[in-house]
């Protein structure tokens, strides 16, 4: 399966703090924020990744995160020349999607909870053995700004809404979507919203209609986090420093992910690292390297 991050969009709601840099390079504590969703796609044990960028944000990117060598990925870059919608992630990403399944997720959503790993990799499986399209409702009180699951009395999932004035629940789609190759052809023939957009929940909706969508619902104990408001920014560097600092164990580290996955050895780790001070490289020194001589 190839990984998709989404890392374009204007990012109008933080300015002034992104008038000059991109939103997804803002800090979320001690790492940019493109480190969270990078994880979740290594740790659903995706390698191959393509990071969608603004044009004139790539060369910061591609500066900070290379050709992916580092944490045993091979990146590859590509340009959104306007905000046109989600779903024309895939129309960019056709040719590196290839005849590949595809995970996209969004370059500012940020997932932490027990059990995350087991849930990536049963999407995954759920893709390649079922040809099923996977996303996942989360409970939230603002489902207004999001897309909104609509379930029967049976709990089916019967429609989704984007940003719905009435929402018919409170379970928002979250910015992770796992999709067979059709989400290709699909996304083409999906037509611009009134918002002018080329929504990913029209993506959605087909893979609904079709009987080919599973909507699994976190549960409660998982925590997604938004970064669209200074507010929502401000939480979840709150949110990511405190369970850091109470298990001195780090979200999203992407050395260590690669690590433990057998990608990278602690050779690789460490000439990678050479050189590199503060508290996310001390942390990979202590944690990964500990008995390297
Ligand atoms: O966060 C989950 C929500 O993401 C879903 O519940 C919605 O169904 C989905 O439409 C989307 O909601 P938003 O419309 O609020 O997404 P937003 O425009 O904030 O864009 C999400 C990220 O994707 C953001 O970091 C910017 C980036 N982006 C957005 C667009 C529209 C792009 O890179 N390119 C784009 O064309």
């Amino acid at each position: 399966m190839k990984g998709i991050i989404l890392a374009g969009g204007s990012g109008t709601r933080l300015f002034p703090l992104t008038i000059s840099v991109s939103k997804q390079l803002l800090p979320v504590y001690d790492k940019p924020m493109i480190y969270y969703p990078l994880s979740i796609l290594m740790l659903a044990g995706i390698r191959d990744i393509l990071i969608i960028t603004t044009p004139k944000d790539q060369l910061a990117f591609t500066e900070l995160l290379g050709d992916g060598s580092r944490f045993g990925c091979c990146f590859d870059y590509a340009i959104q020349e306007n905000p046109n919608g989600l779903a024309e992630a895939f129309i960019i990403g056709e040719s590196f999607i290839g005849q590949d399944s595809v995970c996209l997720i969004l370059g500012d959503n940020i997932f932490y909870g027990g059990g995350l790993q087991k849930i990536l990799m049963n999407s995954v499986k759920a893709v390649k053995e079922e040809n099923k399209a996977v996303v996942f409702g989360s409970y939230v009180q603002d489902p207004f700004r999001y897309g909104v699951v609509e379930f029967n009395k049976e709990h089916t999932v019967i429609n989704i809404e984007e940003k719905p004035e009435k929402p018919k629940s409170n379970y928002a789609v979250v910015g992770l979507y796992f999709y067979p190759n059709s989400v290709i052809e699909i996304a083409k023939k999906v037509k611009p919203s009134k918002r002018g957009e080329l929504e990913i929940t029209s993506v959605n909706k087909e893979y609904l209609l079709n009987q080919e969508l599973m909507v699994e619902i976190l549960s409660r104990g998982f925590a997604w986090l938004d970064t669209g408001t200074h507010e929502a920014l401000m939480e979840a560097n709150e949110f990511v420093k405190a369970l850091e600092r109470r298990t001195g164990l780090k979200i999203g580290c992407l050395e260590e992910i690669a690590f433990n996955y057998g990608w990278i050895n602690k050779k690789e780790v460490s000439s990678n690292i050479q050189g590199y001070k503060g508290d996310y490289y001390c942390y990979i020194r202590d944690k990964v390297l500990i008995d390297v001589s």
